[in-house]
């Protein structure tokens, strides 16, 4: 049936149709369901924006209340999961940990696997919005050696982040609104970006029909990568490496333009925006205000400014339309917040999770076919086959 068109990496194919996210790349243009995302970051909280993505349109406060007691019905996560917790060494990234437990959610919900009609899809919904925070967090407790924490009722989704990773036995953690608002804000700019690597990676798992809580563990593996999630960890650990090395920006830069060099700028770069990322624009403001009002004093920001203000005008960065991602600053604030670096891709995780629920149940609702590529063959021909002593 005719050629196949090759297109690695799928710079020019549409997988799907969606109504979700628009995306620009030249304009630098984000919308989630038609909204900016500059107005989203400014005047809507994360689960008003989750709701948005996942529905299709802003909630009602009576939607809104509802959804979060929805949410909260479902913070608490079968005890048996803790032996698997047990089980991991302490030294494993929390990444791989959360993938783990939240591929390990099936076998303790298995009706998310087989989701038939809308009331089993917004329990689904619900249902990973709770479980899958409190298992991100519980990823750090147990590197750090600490109980594990519970989700409090009586406070918000994004202040329950801060207490379940930070609260400990001897007495309750002070929430500082200016992180919950800062988090609140990066959780949004990370909600949804249309056809992703991790994305299209839980698409393609649930285009088999495998449920809800799978395709996402596929997705938070795909996330994992330095070149995707993984680089807002490499970012800093980047910065921090050139801040051992003496703090030389240029140095580092002529190792990213080295073609014999795998050396790559981390945070720089992006496949579809070739103008600015609009996250980017957004992250970088909010990170002079949170570390200014938080007293913080950061010389990673000051490498990260000159490394940005040198790259911007070298010819190699020009010439292939490099410029910052969301990636860039996204690490800076997480650091000024109190969050360790190895947390810092479980947090994108959260951010991104009521994306892969959208893309994934409107990928079901939309009844899409199996994800299936065609390849072009280029292996030996036919051969005869060779015995054991022959070869
Ligand atoms: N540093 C140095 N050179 C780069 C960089 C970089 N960060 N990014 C791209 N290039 C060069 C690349 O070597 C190639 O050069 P040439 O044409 O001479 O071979 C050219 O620019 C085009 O790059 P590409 O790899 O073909 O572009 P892509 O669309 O396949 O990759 C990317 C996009 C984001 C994976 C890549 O820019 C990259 O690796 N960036 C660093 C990692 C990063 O920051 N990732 C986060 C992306 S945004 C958030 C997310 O998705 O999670």
């Amino acid at each position: 049936t005719g050629a196949i068109t090759l297109d690695p990496g799928y710079k020019n194919s549409g997988s799907c149709k969606s109504e979700i996210t628009f995306l620009d790349g030249e304009e630098g243009i984000l919308r989630y369901r038609g909204y900016a995302i500059e107005d989203l970051a400014e005047k809507a909280n994360f689960l008003e924006v989750s709701y948005l993505v996942i529905f299709g349109e802003l909630p009602t406060a009576q939607q809104l209340e509802q959804f979060e007691n929805d949410i909260r019905k479902y913070t608490l996560v079968n005890e048996e999961m803790k032996n698997i917790i047990d089980g991991f060494p302490k030294t494993a990234h929390p990444m791989g940990v959360l993938s783990s437990l939240t591929s390990a959610l099936t076998a303790f919900n298995p009706k998310v696997v087989n989701v038939e009609n809308e009331k089993e899809m917004y329990d689904a919904v619900c249902k990973t919005m709770g479980k899958f925070l409190v298992l991100a967090t519980w990823t750090f407790r147990k590197r750090s050696g600490f109980p594990l924490n519970y989700y409090d009722n009586t406070k918000g989704y994004v202040e329950n982040f801060m207490r379940l990773m930070f609260e400990l036995p001897t007495g309750p953690y002070a929430i500082n609104p200016i992180v919950v608002n800062a988090l609140d804000k990066l959780f949004i700019l990370h909600a949804d970006h249309e056809q992703n690597c991790s994305t299209s990676t839980v698409r393609m798992v649930g285009s088999s029909h495998a449920g809800l809580f799978a395709s996402i563990s596929a997705g938070v593996s795909a996330l994992w990568g330095p070149l995707h999630g993984g680089a807002n960890q490499a970012v800093l650990e980047m910065l921090e490496e050139i801040q051992k090395d003496g703090g030389d920006a240029e140095k580092a830069l002529a190792r990213a333009k080295d073609k014999n060099d795998p050396f790559r700028l981390m945070g720089f770069g992006h496949r579809v925006y070739k103008n600015f990322d609009p996250r980017a624009k957004i992250i970088k403001k909010a990170a002079d205000e949170v570390l200014a009002e938080l007293g913080v004093n950061d010389p990673i920001l000051n490498i990260a400014k000159q490394l940005e203000e040198a790259a911007l005008v070298d010819p190699y960065f020009v010439e292939r339309k490099l410029y910052p991602n969301v990636d860039f600053y996204s690490g800076i604030i997480y650091r000024a917040l109190g969050i360790p670096t190895d947390m810092f891709t479980v947090l994108f995780a959260i951010g991104r999770l009521p994306g892969w629920i959208a893309q994934w149940k409107e990928m079901r609702v939309n009844k899409e076919p199996i994800g299936r590529p065609r390849q072009v063959y280029v292996g030996a021909p036919l051969r005869p086959f060779k015995p054991m002593n022959e070869r």
